[in-house]
């Protein structure tokens, strides 16, 4: 059981970073399908719509109640994330609402008060709303993903990454869940499950840069390919840890090397497609999207300042 200070704090970081991804990923939905289903681009549109109300919304109670590990991580937000923006409204059109993403920059961190029981109500309240949101993403994801699947339709996001981002959206609400219950989120007992999970993703981030650069770009591909194996293999560590329980200590070890690797190289990529000096078809906004969720998983993993 976790005190009322730690629910709001567990909350409101959990939210901070999960609603912009789960925003940008209904965007880059959106972003995917061919004019034969303007319908499900606008679909889309409208999740990425209700999940910027609701990161306005978790930002304005998180102003002065949310941790400083989460601030300084740059895992809401990165020093690439208001270009990333302004050049993905310039390639696409769509709006980016550029002021929440400068709240979001000015947020304070929680100090030593103890919060009351008004902001522990309106913070349940939006972890539930988060909650029934995201599962409304997730169920359009999936029917995607199995229409896609099975050839009846055509988007330009790949399988894997339909699957990627659905297997994200259980994760977050996963963690919701057990937030509402009570239950904590940061222990020792869910690190390894965490490792498991991310470890994978850093795998298939890797794979997508990899297939998304020009094919001239061999140098930066290679990496790409190279970081897609190694994180293969650290899920498969991690996966041997758990069911043969042993320490924890040396994959998690291992983990926080290759992703802070793996983070300089997704920085640096994104700087890249920001000044136009890698070719791609590498949507800006995706650079840095990958860029918070390694910079989240090295949190969860204790580096949260680096
Ligand atoms: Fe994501
Ligand atoms: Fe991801």
């Amino acid at each position: 059981m976790i005190s009322r200070k730690e629910f709001i704090t567990m909350s409101l970081d959990l939210n901070l970073f999960f609603l912009r991804i789960m925003k940008e990923h209904s965007f880059f939905l959106e972003m995917g399908f061919t004019p034969r289903d303007k319908n499900l681009a606008d679909r889309a549109g409208a999740f990425r719509q209700r999940f910027e109300q609701l990161l306005s919304r978790a930002t304005a109670l998180a102003s002065g109640n949310v941790s400083a590990d989460a601030l300084n991580s740059r895992q809401i937000t990165t020093r690439y994330t208001l270009d990333a923006e302004k050049l993905t409204n310039f390639y696409t059109g769509t709006p980016f609402n550029l002021e929440l993403t400068r709240r979001e920059q000015a947020l304070q961190p929680a100090g030593f008060g103890m919060p009351g029981t008004r902001l522990e109500e309106a913070v349940e309240d939006l972890d539930r709303r988060a909650y029934q949101l995201t599962g409304e993403l997730a169920a359009f994801k999936e029917r995607l993903l199995e229409s896609v699947r099975t050839c009846r339709t055509f988007t330009l996001n790949y399988p894997l990454l339909i699957e990627h981002i659905l297997r994200e959206a259980r994760h977050f609400m996963n963690m919701l869940s057990m937030l509402v219950r009570r239950e904590s989120i940061g222990g020792t007992e869910e690190l390894l499950n965490q490792e498991i999970f991310w470890n994978r993703q850093m795998a298939e981030h890797a794979k997508f840069i990899a297939g998304l650069l020009d094919p001239t770009e061999e140098a930066l591909i290679d990496t790409a390919r190279m970081f897609g194996r190694e994180f293969d293999e650290l899920t498969a560590e991690a996966e041997r840890t758990s069911r043969q329980a042993l320490d924890i200590a040396g994959i998690t070890e291992d983990s926080i090397e290759g992703t802070i690797r793996l983070r300089d190289f997704k920085a640096a990529g994104t700087e890249g497609l920001l000044e136009c000096a890698i070719q791609s078809i590498i949507i800006p906004l995706l650079g840095d999207h990958v860029l918070r969720e390694a910079n989240h998983y090295l949190c969860i993993m204790g580096v949260c300042r680096n």
